[in-house]
């Protein structure tokens, strides 16, 4: 850890999941070592969660910029105060879609590396996240899966995550452009993490469809395994928010999926995607 460091980390879970606890939040974002520290925190423990991150929507933009460049989509709605933090909002009377583990779009070229969100407004019961490490569930592959894996590449295709909003009335129209905008793209099925040469493993059941160069039935049995493999009890952490939490995820070290059991109520999330 750096020379200053305004926070502390406990583990939350065996092999994944830390809790940041501080004095100051603006304190830990103004400090160029503390923020090294929590960088190197997060490389550690795949996801960083931290209670009580109170503060104005720009504290919030300088954190996420504190971990590099801003990755802006044009599919949320921005907060005014501050262009490179987007709103989610499930309405009342809406129901949530996305259930399924994944990491952040995995169908674009270049994905998010990091992914940070604050909770505002929450259902009154329910709505926890997941994570999973897939660099824990790597670390766990027999050495000639392993090296097996690190030789492929697996197609990931927008149109097979936003399959259900596809199928709604007037969906085809409404997702055009992305859909223009995001060919299929094909990953490694192993990343080698570039600060930390950690290997994790690079599939997820919301958009990746195929594993190139094998037979449709071998790519169906092993993506199978995988997405079974990946999520295994032991290689998980769970989050049940309150408002102002932080959660903070590294896409290329673990995976991810939000609980849809808070019904048709309000929840406001501010989130922002580092390049
Ligand atoms: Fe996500």
């Amino acid at each position: 850890m750096g020379e200053t460091q305004f926070f502390e980390v406990t583990p939350v879970a065996g092999l994944i999941g830390g809790r940041v606890s501080f004095p100051s939040l603006a304190q830990v974002v103004s400090d160029s070592g503390s923020m090294t520290a929590l960088k190197q925190a997060l490389f550690e423990y795949g996801v960083l969660f931290l209670p009580k991150a109170t503060g104005d929507v720009r504290l919030f933009g300088d954190l996420a910029r504190g971990f590099g460049q801003i990755l802006n989509h044009g599919s949320y709605p921005n907060e005014p105060d501050d262009p490179d933090v987007q709103i989610l909002e499930n309405r009342a009377g809406e129901t949530y879609k996305i259930e399924q583990w994944h990491s952040d779009m995995t169908f674009a070229g270049k994905p998010p590396s990091v992914t940070m969100v604050r909770a505002k407004v929450l259902p009154p019961v329910g709505g926890d996240t997941l994570w999973a490490s897939a660099a824990a569930a790597y670390d766990a592959l027999s050495t000639p899966m392993q090296a097996m894996l690190c030789e492929l590449t697996a197609l990931h295709d927008f149109r097979h995550g936003f399959r259900h909003s596809l199928a709604e009335p007037g969906g085809q129209e409404r997702l055009a452009p992305m859909v223009e905008a995001n060919p299929c793209v094909s990953h490694p099925v192993v990343l080698v993490h570039p600060t930390t040469n950690r290997r994790s493993l690079f599939v997820n059941p919301l958009f990746t469809t195929r594993i190139d160069g094998l037979s449709a039935g071998e790519s169906r049995h092993l993506l199978e395994f995988l997405f079974r493999h990946i999520v295994r009890d032991e290689f998980t952490v769970r989050l049940t928010w309150e408002v102002d939490t932080v959660a903070i995820w590294d896409n290329r070290l673990v995976q991810h999926k939000p609980i849809g059991d808070f019904g048709p109520t309000h929840r406001v999330l501010q989130r922002a995607t580092i390049a």
